[in-house]
């Protein structure tokens, strides 16, 4: 699958949105470049069964959707006060505060919506449904944007490893055991749990360290946590060691994905080593 493809599909899905502010802000925000590095994700996992990709369309949609949703969130004065987002103003400065909480209500629900509709079999779909709701719904990538603003319970790094987990680990593991439903490998959704879990802190702590050597316009985002006072993988490890965790943790998930049999981790491992390497 490449990126345009999916990016062809996601449009067509949003096609079936009745046109207004909201829908206009939905689509804005879902088409602005975001990486697409969890779709992809999800592809490479099907793959890796020998299964066609073109399977996982919806689900990847959907997933794409719950990001997209949970960055407009997260962008908002109440939360990150963020203006810049996938190089482009954020959604509540494109349009407003009201229109960006629609916008975001408005992917969450269509997630929904698009797998229950799904040409999965029925049992695959309710499986996915199952998965994804898990990982962003309370228990999953919104608990840890709760625990994200309480600040005054997170010095030690492990309590920030449990915010990492949640935020970004959720999310991210969704994808993998999302496919492993599809692919019909239900055996493997924990591993495929545990390897997401390595790999989105990762992910999060080399977003941490982006936030400090990027600059806004070289990251595409508002590089925003030391103005929000933010206590970070940076603030607690330091760059270096932020840096070697970061590593240990990308090795580790690869190494768990490279114990699954059945599954041929070639080009996921690649994909792993490009986001390794990612400067945005
Ligand atoms: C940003 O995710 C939020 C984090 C979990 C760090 P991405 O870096 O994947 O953002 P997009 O989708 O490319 O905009
Ligand atoms: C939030 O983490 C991840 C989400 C669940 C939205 P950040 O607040 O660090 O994400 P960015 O840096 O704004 O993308
Ligand atoms: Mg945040
Ligand atoms: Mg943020
Ligand atoms: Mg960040």
């Amino acid at each position: 699958m490449t990126i345009d493809e999916f990016e062809s599909a996601l449009s067509r899905f949003m096609d079936e949105v009745t046109a207004s502010r909201t829908e206009e802000a939905m689509r804005y925000s879902l088409t602005a470049g975001g990486k697409r590095i969890r779709p992809m994700l999800l592809f490479e996992v099907l793959k890796g069964y020998g299964i066609d990709e073109k399977q996982g369309l919806e689900a990847a949609a959907a997933l794409e959707m719950i990001h997209t949703y949970s960055l407009i969130h997260d962008d908002l004065p109440a939360m990150d006060n963020d203006d810049l987002r996938r190089g482009v103003p954020t959604c509540h400065k494109q349009f407003d505060e009201a229109t960006a909480i629609l916008a975001g209500d408005g992917l969450l629900t269509q997630a929904f919506a698009l797998l229950a509709n799904s040409s999965l079999a029925p049992k695959k779909a309710v499986q996915c449904i199952r998965i994804l709701s898990r990982m962003a719904g309370p228990d999953g990538m919104i608990l840890g944007q709760t625990l994200d603003i309480d600040e005054e319970d997170k010095h030690a790094w492990q309590d920030l490893v449990k915010v990492h987990n949640y935020k970004t680990g959720c999310l991210l593991s969704a994808p993998l055991m999302m496919a492993a439903a599809i692919a019909d490998r239900e055996d493997d959704i924990d591993t495929w749990h545990k390897a997401g879990t390595a790999l989105g802190l990762a992910f999060q702590i080399q977003d941490d360290i982006l936030d400090v050597e990027l600059t806004a316009e070289e990251f595409g985002k508002s590089n925003s946590d030391e103005k929000n006072a933010k206590i970070t993988s940076v603030t607690i490890l330091g760059i270096e060691a932020s840096k070697e965790e970061m590593e240990r943790q990308y090795q580790w998930g690869l190494d768990i994905v490279r114990s699954l049999r059945g599954f041929d981790s070639e080009g996921f491992v690649k994909m792993i080593e490009a986001i390794q390497k990612r400067r945005k």
